[in-house]
């Protein structure tokens, strides 16, 4: 039986519904430890089985910490794959009114998410009527998800930038270049893997170039050699 036989549809649409309901069972608090448990807690069915987060615990929290205090109203990721980090910004960010995946379909360092996930993710707001999620699916580093993610932004600028897409030295500062411009003057701008050091990954190279032009922070289990997440703040104070 094929995957699009009524058969599968019907499986896949109780799959969804069941999900669902497991997933407004732990959206209980903004908390963030609340929130970073909730993903392990929850338990779907089908394709929507679980929400997958590439994160060192205590690195995360750090960087939400911040992110939460900062209270941004619009949030972009570049590089969403299993829905993780996203899930994060829309559960510890009530006050959030936009938030921006992009993710390449397929993409190298994951391999992004099936279209069918959109439904599952755009859940994780259910229970916020001012936010509004929206799914970019292209390259980040294309003029074309620029010009998406710049029609989704309207006049607002994004407060919160998270960068976990492509991971080569040429993609990240691709990235940072052209995604800064459309920040709002006091933005952060999140990294993750500044503590990789694997082939293929060259952020900690572009990190460690840049940061010494910014406020910043790292935040890396100590003895680590691998994820680390590090920040930027646009402006100093
Ligand atoms: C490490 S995963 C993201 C993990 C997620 N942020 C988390 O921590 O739960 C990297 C994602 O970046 C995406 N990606 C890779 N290159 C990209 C590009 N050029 N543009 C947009 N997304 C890209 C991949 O498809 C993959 O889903």
């Amino acid at each position: 039986m094929g995957k699009d036989s009524i058969y599968e549809k019907l499986k896949d649409k109780a799959a969804f519904t069941l999900s669902k309901g497991k997933l407004k069972s732990v959206l209980t608090s903004d908390n963030i430890d609340v929130v970073l448990n909730s993903i392990k807690q929850y338990k779907g069915k089908g394709f929507y089985d679980k929400i997958r987060l590439a994160q060192e615990y205590d690195e995360l929290k750090d960087l939400c910490i911040r992110v939460q205090n900062h209270k941004p109203k619009v949030i972009a990721e570049i590089g969403t794959w299993n829905g993780g980090t996203f899930y994060v910004w829309t559960r510890i960010n009530p006050q959030a009114k936009k938030i921006i995946s992009i993710d390449l379909p397929d993409g190298d360092y994951g391999g992004g998410y099936d279209e069918k996930r959109i439904k599952f993710f755009s859940e994780f707001s259910s229970d916020r009527e001012n936010t509004s999620l929206s799914f970019i699916r292209g390259d980040s580093k294309s003029d074309s998800t620029v010009e998406m993610l710049k029609a989704v932004l309207g006049k607002d600028t994004i407060d919160f930038l998270y960068i976990d897409g492509d991971h080569t030295y040429e993609g990240i500062k691709k990235d940072f270049e052209n995604y800064v411009r459309l920040m709002s003057a006091d933005g952060l701008v999140g990294f993750h893997d500044i503590n990789t050091f694997k082939d293929g990954y060259g952020v900690h190279k572009y990190w460690n170039e840049i940061k010494g032009n910014y406020k910043y922070e790292e935040f890396i289990k100590p003895g680590s050699r691998v994820m680390g997440n590090g920040l930027i703040y646009l402006r100093e104070d």
